[in-house]
C-alpha cells in the first residue's frame, strides 16, 4: 500500500506533476493560527477587565452570555464558542505536528543546526514548537472546562476556580506559553507572507522584531496583573468559595430592623 503511494508520487514527480497539498496545508495552518492569535489578543484584554473592577468583569461575562441582547444570560453561548475555538485549536495543532522532528535523530540534527547557524529566527521557531507542544495539554484542559462549566464564569466563580480550585499554576504556564506562541507566530506570519515587505527588508525585519517584543511584554504584564487580581479576589473570597457575585447596584436592599 505504502509502496504503491510512493511509486505514484515518484511517477507524478517524473511526469512533472507538483502537488499543491503542502502549500494548501501551510496556508490553512497560517489562517487557523492567525484567527487563534487574534482571538487570544482580544480574550486576554477582556479577561483584564478584572483589573478595572469586579463589576467590569461581570459586565463582560454578561455580554458574552447574551444578556444585553436577550435580557437573560445564556451560558450555552460560551459553551458553543469554546467548542468552536477548541475545534480550531485541534485543527491548528494537527497541521503544526507535521513540522515537528519525528525522531530523536531529526531532533539532534535540528539542535546542532540551530546551535551552529546562530540564527535568531530559527531559535524563535524552536520556542514556538516547545510552547505549542505544552499548549496541547494546558489549552485543552482550559477549553474543556470552559465548554462544560460555562455557567461558572464571573468575578467570584473565576477567582474561586483560580485560587481555591488550584487552577493558577496551569494559567500561569498557559499565559506564558500562549503569549510567546502567539507573538512569535504573528511575527513569523508577517515574514512568511511578506506583509510589510518593501525596500530595506533588513530594517523592516528589525522593526517587526521590536514590535513583537513590545507586544509580548505588554501582554505578559497585563495578563500577570489579571492573574494576580484573580488570586487576591480568590484568597479574600476563599471562606465563601462557591458564592456567586451580585452587581453592586443589584444587591438586595438590607432589611431594616
Ligand atoms: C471560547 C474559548 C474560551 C473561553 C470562553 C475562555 C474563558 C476564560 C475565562 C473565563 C478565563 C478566566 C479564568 C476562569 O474563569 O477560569 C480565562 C483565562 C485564561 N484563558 Fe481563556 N477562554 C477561552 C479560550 C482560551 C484559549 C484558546 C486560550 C489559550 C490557548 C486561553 C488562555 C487563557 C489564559 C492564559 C487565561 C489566564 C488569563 C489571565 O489570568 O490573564 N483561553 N479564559
Amino acid at each position: 500500500m505504502r509502496h504503491d503511494r510512493e511509486h505514484k508520487s515518484v511517477a507524478a514527480y517524473l511526469c512533472g506533476y507538483i502537488s499543491h497539498m503542502p502549500a494548501r496545508l501551510d496556508f490553512l495552518q497560517s489562517m487557523t493560527g492567525l484567527i487563534l492569535a487574534l482571538f487570544i489578543a482580544a480574550h486576554l484584554l477582556f479577561e483584564a477587565s478584572i483589573i478595572i473592577s469586579k463589576d467590569a468583569m461581570y459586565a463582560v461575562t454578561r455580554l458574552f452570555e447574551g444578556y444585553y441582547f436577550f435580557g437573560e444570560s445564556y451560558p450555552g453561548i460560551i459553551s458553543f464558542l469554546a467548542a468552536a475555538i477548541f475545534l480550531l485549536f485541534i485543527l491548528h495543532a494537527m497541521l503544526a505536528i507535521r513540522k515537528f522532528p519525528s525522531s530523536y535523530r531529526q531532533y539532534q540534527l535540528f539542535m546542532s543546526h540551530m546551535q551552529h547557524i546562530e540564527h535568531g529566527d530559527t531559535r524563535l521557531w524552536f520556542y514556538q514548537a516547545i510552547t505549542g507542544f505544552m499548549m496541547f495539554f494546558l489549552g485543552s484542559v482550559h477549553l474543556y472546562i470552559m465548554m462544560t462549566q460555562s455557567s461558572d464564569i464571573g468575578p467570584y466563580a473565576s477567582a474561586d476556580r483560580i485560587y481555591s480550585d488550584w487552577m493558577w499554576p496551569l494559567y500561569l504556564l498557559l499565559l506564558i506559553c500562549v503569549i510567546l506562541h502567539a507573538a512569535i507566530g504573528l511575527y513569523r506570519l508577517a515574514l512568511k507572507w511578506g506583509i510589510f515587505e518593501g525596500a530595506r527588508p533588513k530594517q523592516r525585519r528589525k522593526l517587526l522584531r521590536k514590535l513583537m517584543f513590545i507586544t509580548l511584554f505588554v501582554y505578559l504584564g497585563i495578563s500577570l496583573m489579571s492573574l494576580g487580581t484573580y488570586m487576591v479576589i480568590g484568597y479574600q473570597h476563599s471562606d465563601r468559595a462557591g458564592e456567586r457575585f451580585i452587581l453592586s447596584n443589584e444587591q438586595p436592599a438590607e432589611v431594616q430592623p
